[in-house]
């Protein structure tokens, strides 16, 4: 599957969001933007009116990461928006399929998350429902975080799930990539790839996304020899 590197906006300076965006959206395939509310993790960042904006701002695919609460009542409005990609959690989901399908309807791309201490096993009888399922690689809430391995194991998990029951579905991790981590997601199994530290954290946000995709491709055809 096609490597997918999506820069988070969330180390991004919030001031001047769209210049941001425009710093990398050549080089990168999505955007991702975290959505947080306070409840589902200690942290608020932004809402329906500013991703609605940046939609109307910027040409890049925007890929939603709702870290809130209620997602069956919140999150069809993102795709309904315009956003390529919604991605809620399933610790936080009453009906995920019913989700994930409101959200197919409304012609996003459905993504399903998991914290780290979800196992794999929760999701698996509903992947079929999704088009991404979302490993975080850190504990939801923040940027610039420790990359936490013990995680990978469960991107592998996914990935033979997949493969063994022939879904093409996008495997994502967020959380701690970096170009000293993401040829290890890759190898796991992962095919996109967020990252908001390694992005914004440098001078030059676009060189660090093309050397992100560099380091993904060619850790995933050293796999496939
Ligand atoms: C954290 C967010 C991430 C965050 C990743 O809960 O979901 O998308 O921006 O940031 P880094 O890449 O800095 O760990
Ligand atoms: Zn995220």
């Amino acid at each position: 599957m096609a490597v997918i590197i999506a820069p988070s906006i969330l180390s991004a300076n919030f001031s001047r969001l769209a210049d941001e965006c425009a710093r990398v959206a050549e080089a990168a395939d999505w955007l991702h933007v975290d959505v947080m509310d306070n409840h589902f993790v200690p942290n608020l960042t932004i809402g329906l009116p500013v991703v609605a904006d940046l939609l109307s701002a910027v040409q890049t695919d925007i890929d939603c990461h709702l870290m809130i609460n209620d997602p069956d009542r919140w999150a069809p409005a993102y795709a309904e928006a315009g956003a390529a990609s919604v991605t809620f959690h399933h610790e936080a989901a009453r009906d995920s399929v019913g989700l994930c399908r409101a959200l197919r309807r409304s012609g996003a791309r459905a993504g399903i998350a998991i914290k780290p201490g979800t196992p794999v096993s929760a999701i698996t009888p509903i992947a079929h429902e999704a088009d991404m399922i979302l490993i975080m690689t850190v504990e939801p809430g923040f940027g610039g975080q420790a990359f936490m391995s013990e995680c990978l194991r469960k991107v592998t998990e996914v990935r033979d799930f997949a493969r063994s029951r022939d879904l093409r579905i996008i495997v994502q991790v967020d959380g701690g990539v970096s170009a000293a981590t993401i040829e290890q997601c890759a190898q796991a199994g992962a095919n996109a790839f967020v990252a908001g530290a390694a992005v914004y954290g440098t001078d030059d946000p676009a060189a660090a996304v093309q050397n992100l995709r560099s380091l993904a491709e060619s850790a995933i055809a050293r796999c496939a020899h």
